[in-house]
């Protein structure tokens, strides 16, 4: 009988990670001598708006998902409940070998704690169907527990049996919350095999002309910003004075802010709609060159990498982002005071500024008087991360003991 992985995206920030994991599926049932893995794919519905969502299952060629739980939009608790409740009867049915989670959204945590405990749901407790939990990009920590996101690592990592890690300082951080140490695995970074997989198809898009930031072949420096963190955008005060900051940072270069709809929302409620020239409403011509904060909706994948990959700097509060940029390298600026991807700031070009604009401001300026660098990437981050999971995913399912990655890897070939 195959193996069967079934794998759980809900939020943008999910889509690219299962993508990798999807290709190196696809892979290893390509090679005729190794049994077959059967794969699901569920769709939460955490993210739902086409350019949240099915944007990046079209950039991404990701397969349309086997069962859509179409769970949206809520309360954190709300939320999660909903698609434990979902979630359980699809792994009721389906019985998967293992199930696969990623990153650290609510999606992730609700399929996690239902992974863990359906075996016991209704009728008699079934002891022989317990999938096993993998847990994709697992141990990163901002010790910042008014973070929902640091809740969701916290609880996935406690119960998953296979935890695959993106850095060192995950493996550290595991270690020392007792996790045993045959259940990490060091792979690398999902995340970055996508992008090195796309980063050529992404120079076909034509955003920069869309945006009117190429002129014939010569591209004109811009910052992007992204914006969205409960603590940046939620509170009026504090979103205007970042904004405000941002004012200073558009006399040097104008900003495309493609603005999530939870920022969206934010900015029509505290009536902040004069900092931006707004594509929402103006559709993208033409634009007022003496605005210089270009809201425009959420771009798709191949779009935003694009985007970044031309950019003189990007400002954000993103998780993934800071890893991007890392491998572009592209200055990232991130508004926020503490990181749980910390190997960005020792092998990338991110640096933390909080919220304060004087702070943003010099950050900006610093980045202004200094040259380009491509520093080298993080170990592991080659491209291959997800065929290593696979890897050891396939091994157990044949009942072999799985053999981790080396915790020192030979240094990762130049990009
Ligand atoms: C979620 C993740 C966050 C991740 C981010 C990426 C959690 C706790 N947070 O935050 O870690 O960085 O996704 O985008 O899981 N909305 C729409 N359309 C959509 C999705 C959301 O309009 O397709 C609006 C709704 O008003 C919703 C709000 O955005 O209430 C927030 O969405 P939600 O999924 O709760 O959290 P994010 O802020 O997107």
């Amino acid at each position: 009988m195959a193996y069967k992985i079934l794998s759980v995206v809900g939020a943008r920030p999910n889509f690219m990670k299962v993508a990798a994991v999807c290709e190196a599926i696809k892979d290893y049932n390509s090679n005729g001598d190794a049994p077959r893995v059967e794969h699901i794919l569920v769709h939460t519905g955490q993210h739902y708006d086409a350019n949240m969502s099915d944007l990046f299952f079209n950039d991404l060629e990701l397969p349309k998902p086997d069962l859509f739980l179409g769970v949206g939009s809520s309360s954190h608790s709300a939320q999660i409940a909903r698609v434990m409740e979902r979630f359980e009867r699809v792994l009721l049915a389906e019985k998967p070998d293992v199930v696969v989670v990623v990153g650290d959204v609510n999606s992730t945590v609700a399929c996690a704690l239902v992974t863990k405990k359906t075996w016991c749901s209704g009728g008699p407790c079934d002891r022989d169907f317990i999938p096993k939990l993998a847990h994709v990009e697992a141990g990163l920590r901002s010790f910042d527990p008014t973070m929902p996101e640091e809740i969701n690592r916290i609880v996935t990592d406690s119960i998953a049996d296979y935890l695959f890690t993106t850095e060192e300082s995950a493996n550290e951080n595991l270690g020392a919350e007792g996790i045993p140490e045959n259940k990490i695995h060091f792979v690398g970074n999902v995340m970055i095999d996508t992008l090195l997989r796309y980063r050529s198809k992404a120079t076909e898009s034509a955003i920069l002309t869309d945006l009117q930031l190429d002129e014939g072949g010569q591209v004109r420096p811009y910052a992007i910003l992204t914006l969205h963190r409960p603590t940046n955008v939620d509170d009026a005060r504090t979103f205007s004075r970042i904004i405000q900051s941002f004012l200073d940072v558009s006399r040097h270069m104008q900003i495309i802010f493609p603005a999530h709809p939870r920022t969206l929302k934010q900015i029509q409620q505290a009536d902040l709609g004069d900092y931006f020239v707004d594509h929402f409403m103006d559709g993208p011509e033409p634009w007022d060159s003496r605005v210089r904060i270009r809201l425009i909706p959420p771009l798709g994948y191949l779009d935003f990498l694009q985007l970044m990959s031309h950019a003189r700097v990007v400002l954000t509060d993103s998780g993934g982002i800071q890893e991007e940029t890392t491998i572009l390298g592209v200055p990232c600026i991130t508004l926020r005071n503490v990181t749980e991807r910390p190997v960005t700031l020792t092998h990338g070009t991110n640096v933390l500024v909080g919220a304060d604009p004087e702070t943003i401001i010099r950050a900006f300026t610093r980045v202004l008087q200094s040259s380009a660098r491509l520093p080298a990437p993080p170990p592991l981050w080659d491209g291959n991360a997800a065929k290593r999971i696979v890897q050891i995913l396939a091994q157990a399912g044949e009942s072999v003991s799985p053999q981790p990655v080396p915790r020192q890897p030979a240094p990762p070939p130049a990009i």
